[in-house]
């Protein structure tokens, strides 16, 4: 059975890869695309978006721009050292061939209509800041009954971070909205730094990956230098695969270890953004949420490979 589909973004060159996985996997319905400041600002993030779908041939799927801005605090680039200055590798691309789709309401506008026309159905994969699930959530709390469940690139529950000593990218840009979307009453899975940094690209696999010669795998050869070198001056010699492990998630969850956790999103002071499981239910009441705690690597990267060289 398919499985529709809204992927949240920031794009981002993970994004894109994930993006390209989707559009590779038959069992993924697209209903539509919407973006979210993040690895850029959310003008950037849509154009790369619609340039994505462009690259990919798939332009009939809309793009709906979202939230350019956290609930509660300001938006401070940093992520042009990992993803380049227009988040997709320093390529120059030229404007997009097409505009975003208007929607009333916007992104979070478009989650609620999609979700409430078809209860039950829709899965949310977001993989930037949750600030358009949280909108969403706001206009319309009856999607957390109505939607299939959320799948979330996100958090770091049981390993460092990545922006800050102790918080993910993702959630740290808007941990108030991470709150909100881990307090609703739709099932969440959290596939975090616990797992994608444990299943990465090396050199090899993206030079199998340029030999495929599809559109979508010339456009990551372009991009993924970028990206590489930012991960090299920590001594990593393999790109990370952040939001396509979510995506392997949703076809197939069997490489992964998941454990249902409390799980506490702190919001204040220095460690804004840290995902903490209170294992021993101390501060309950606290959401449950399922964080992807093991994963089979080398199957996830081989899924990859395939789909997107197929
Ligand atoms: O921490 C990794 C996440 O931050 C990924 O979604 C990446 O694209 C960035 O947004
Ligand atoms: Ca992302």
């Amino acid at each position: 059975m398919t499985q529709a589909l809204i992927f949240d973004t920031d794009p981002g060159i993970d994004d894109a890869m994930a993006l390209f996985l989707i559009l590779a996997s038959p069992e993924l319905d697209l209903l539509g695309v919407t973006t979210v400041f993040g690895n850029n600002g959310v003008g950037q993030t849509t154009a790369n978006a619609l340039h994505l779908l462009t690259v990919a041939e798939r332009a009939d799927v809309p793009v709906i721009a979202g939230a350019g801005a956290p609930l509660a605090r300001v938006y401070k680039p940093s992520a042009a050292r990992v993803h380049g200055e227009d988040g997709l590798g320093n390529i120059h691309l030229p404007p997009p061939a097409r505009a975003a789709t208007p929607w009333p309401g916007d992104a979070a506008g478009f989650i609620v209509d999609t979700v409430m026309q078809r209860p039950g159905e829709v899965t949310l994969l977001a993989v930037g800041a949750l600030t358009n699930l949280a909108l969403a959530l706001q206009r319309e709390p009856r999607i957390a009954e109505a939607a299939r469940r959320v799948v979330i690139m996100g958090g770091a529950v049981f390993s460092r971070g990545n922006i800050t000593p102790v918080a993910e990218a993702n959630i740290y840009h808007d941990p108030e909205a991470a709150r909100a979307v881990f307090g609703a009453r739709w099932p969440v899975v959290l596939v975090g730094l616990d797992v994608t940094m444990r299943s990465t690209l090396t050199e090899a696999d993206l030079a199998q990956l340029a030999a495929a010669g599809r559109p979508a795998t010339d456009f990551i050869a372009r991009i993924a230098p970028v990206y590489f070198a930012a991960y090299q001056v920590f001594g990593i010699e393999a790109i990370p695969l952040h939001d396509p492990s979510a995506v392997a998630y949703l076809l197939d969850p069997t490489l992964f270890e998941t454990r249902t956790v409390s799980l506490y999103v702190e919001c204040e002071g220095r460690c804004a953004g840290q995902t903490i499981a209170d294992l021993y239910g101390v501060w309950a009441p606290l959401p449950d949420v399922e964080v992807c705690t093991g994963v089979d690597s080398s199957r996830l990267v081989s899924l990859l490979k395939h789909r997107l060289s197929a």
